[in-house]
């Protein structure tokens, strides 16, 4: 994997969780990675189904620059935050193990551990300093950009051969297990598997990872647009969506709703919950692919609709957007430079994702930002998209 840095949003975060480790340590590290943070098209709460995602590694992300400890301890730095933690890892490290640490560390020390666990290196001593360009809680990935980032430099540190889906899941395991976030693997795979001017379709059940034509740019861009809510509780909110999948997926008789035959008569008697759980998933699926197909035809129209659809099942059926998201997805999707906008990620406030016509991100923020502040009392703020590729060591950094 070769250096690829030719935008301050990456290269930003490289020089400086660099500039941290010498300044922590003393000396340069010896190796550094940077993974980015994602945005998905389209297919949201599909990847714990074994579904269809199409989600594209944006420019921003994490750097992580590592080096060797004589003693078997583990050093971080967070330069974002001016923080630092240490702890001895002689022995394997539990969830418990971190109660008293930072949440960015649990994520940092957690993928450690199921990158030790999945590496085996021969000896675990480690120094690490951190720093990301990907707006914390936003729905962007941060944490797995984090998550990726690390893995990356110890995989570069450790000389280790891994492949990326396992790499992703040890990336998944930190997070579902040190820190009690029972995410799928979206937002890993992502990051490491992303690629320049494609969006990249996975298939969560085969692995199956494909690139995927994005419209040409004098044809029309995605641009994100952030609806300055950044909510709470979600991880909770989470689980149960996540519970009424499998709870739904277990009433049918099914290894998962990707299974679910949609004309099976029992859907209808399920509870409301585990119902709207199928018929999300199930219509989310089923849009994803053809989603790819109107891309792959050129038809935007289509295509549009589809993420009109998208956000409309995640809103009204599955329950996981918020008033803020539904107006701002309602402001962006009445204007004719749009030939849809829907929320991406998990939910419950951060970003929308839009195709529109080239060029109209500004003059379409001309009318809805002010539309918005007024109805919602908030900033919305547009963000272009630079299609990137994943997780990678950098060559050169100094
Ligand atoms: C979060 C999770 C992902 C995925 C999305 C929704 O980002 O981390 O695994 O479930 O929500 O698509």
């Amino acid at each position: 994997m070769t250096e690829h840095a030719s935008d301050t949003a990456t290269i930003d975060p490289i020089k400086r969780a660099v500039h941290a480790y010498r300044e922590a340590f003393g000396e340069m590290p010896t190796r550094v990675a940077f993974a980015p943070g994602r945005a998905n098209l389209i297919g949201d709460h599909t990847d714990y189904c074994e579904g269809f995602v199409l989600p594209i590694a944006l420019s921003i992300g994490c750097a992580c620059a590592v080096g060797s400890a004589e003693a078997a301890s583990l050093e971080v730095v967070a330069a974002d935050f001016n923080e630092s933690t240490r702890l001895e890892v002689d022995g394997p490290i539990e969830p418990d193990d971190l109660n008293d640490q930072p949440g960015w560390a649990r994520y940092a020390i957690g993928t450690f551990e199921t990158a030790s666990r999945a590496m085996r290196p021969a000896s675990r001593g480690a120094r690490m300093a951190i720093a990301s360009s990907v707006p914390l809680g936003s729905g962007l990935s941060s944490s797995a950009a984090l998550e990726v980032s690390v893995a990356m430099a110890l995989k570069g540190l450790w000389d280790a051969s891994i492949d990326g889906v396992d790499l992703a899941r040890a990336c998944q395991a930190a997070e579902n297990n040190y820190a009690g976030m029972p995410c799928g693997l979206l937002d890993q795979l992502a990051s490491v598997f992303g690629a320049t001017d494609h969006a990249v379709r996975i298939d969560c059940r085969t692995m199956d990872i494909e690139r995927a034509e994005l419209p040409n740019r004098d044809v029309a861009e995605f641009v994100l647009i952030d609806s300055d809510v950044r909510h709470s509780h979600t991880t909770s909110a989470y689980a149960e969506r996540r519970a009424s999948c499998e709870g739904a997926a277990a009433s049918l008789g099914v290894r998962s709703l990707r299974d679910v035959d949609t004309s099976d008569e029992r859907i209808g008697s399920l509870p409301s919950d585990q119902r709207d759980a199928v018929l999300h998933v199930t219509s989310e699926n089923d849009r994803v692919l053809r989603f790819i197909d109107a891309l792959a035809a050129g038809d935007l129209k289509a295509a549009g609709e589809r993420m009109v659809e998208s956000h409309r099942s995640l809103s009204e059926t599955y329950r996981v957007s918020c008033d803020e998201i539904d107006v701002l997805a309602e402001l962006v999707n009445a204007s004719d430079d749009v030939f849809g906008a829907r929320m991406t990620g998990g939910g419950f406030g951060g970003w929308l994702v839009a195709l529109i016509r080239p060029g109209s991100g500004e003059r379409l923020m001309e009318r809805v930002a002010p539309a918005y502040a007024e109805r919602v009392g908030r900033n919305a703020t547009l963000r272009h998209i630079v299609p990137s590729d994943g997780a990678r060591l950098v060559e050169s950094w100094s």
